[in-house]
């Protein structure tokens, strides 16, 4: 599972999209992003935004919450620069170019972790997550805005079969709420704090996740 896109494909897609990305998935995605940067701001403290691409979601946040911005793609991230210099967001702490799946921050750095249209398009989203989750103090959340596709049906069999050709743009289509679902349950740390399906069409969802202390039962059978 996860081998299906590499990052040599996502920055060479990305690398093309940068020019025209916040035209094409500007507005379609607003209410959406705002949503989300809502509720990490619910959470409060340090954000740490993943696949900020060219900084869209800027304009979400109040200008006294703390964030930092990381991208795998230069060229979008470029532009997400271009945007902090022009707006004067100074409230951006920083943006760096990193892989999502190995980020270079020590453990429990950020209150939140935001991703939003990102854990559909890296190589490795388990993996990724488990990055999240490293990377979050006890007691944050993960807030994502994703695509939740079909766990079974006729939609599950068209985004089978388009998946193909759409991880060659920049994202897979075919991702069910049931791949989240074992994610959690192969963890003892996450309880499922929100999942709300939202515009466009319904298919994307906005997703909290809480990272609590370790189950202590779970440690108990682990140990045996
Ligand atoms: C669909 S765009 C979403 C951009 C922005 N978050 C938004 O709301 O429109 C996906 C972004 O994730 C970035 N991305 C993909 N794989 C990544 C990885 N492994 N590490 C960091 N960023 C990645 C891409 O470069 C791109 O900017």
């Amino acid at each position: 599972m996860g081998t299906d896109v590499s990052n040599t494909s996502i920055a060479t897609a990305y690398r093309l999209w940068a020019p025209v990305y916040d035209l094409v998935f500007g507005e379609v995605f607003k209410s959406a992003r705002r949503a989300g940067i809502a509720a990490a701001e619910a959470v409060g403290g340090s954000i740490l935004e993943v696949g900020i691409g060219t900084g869209i979601s800027l304009p979400f946040y109040s200008k006294s919450t703390r964030l930092v911005g990381v991208d795998i793609s230069e060229p979008m991230l470029r532009k997400a620069q271009i945007r902090v210099t022009e707006m004067g967001y100074a409230n951006v702490e920083g943006l760096a170019v990193m892989d999502a799946s190995k980020m270079a921050f020590a453990d429990n750095s950020f209150d939140v972790i935001v991703a939003q249209l990102v854990v559909t398009t890296v190589p490795d989203p388990e993996g990724t997550l488990d990055e999240f989750m490293r990377l979050l103090k006890p007691g944050g959340e993960i807030v994502l805005i994703s695509r939740v596709g079909a766990d079974s049906g006729p939609r599950r069999i068209v985004e089978q079969a388009l998946t193909p050709i759409t991880r060659r743009i920049g994202w897979r289509l075919e991702f069910p709420w049931s791949r989240y679902e074992r994610w959690v349950a192969r963890r003892n740390d996450v309880t499922v704090m929100e999942h709300l399906p939202m515009a466009p069409f319904g298919h994307f969802s906005l997703i909290r996740f809480g990272k609590r202390e370790p189950d202590a039962v779970a440690h108990e059978i682990r140990a045996a």
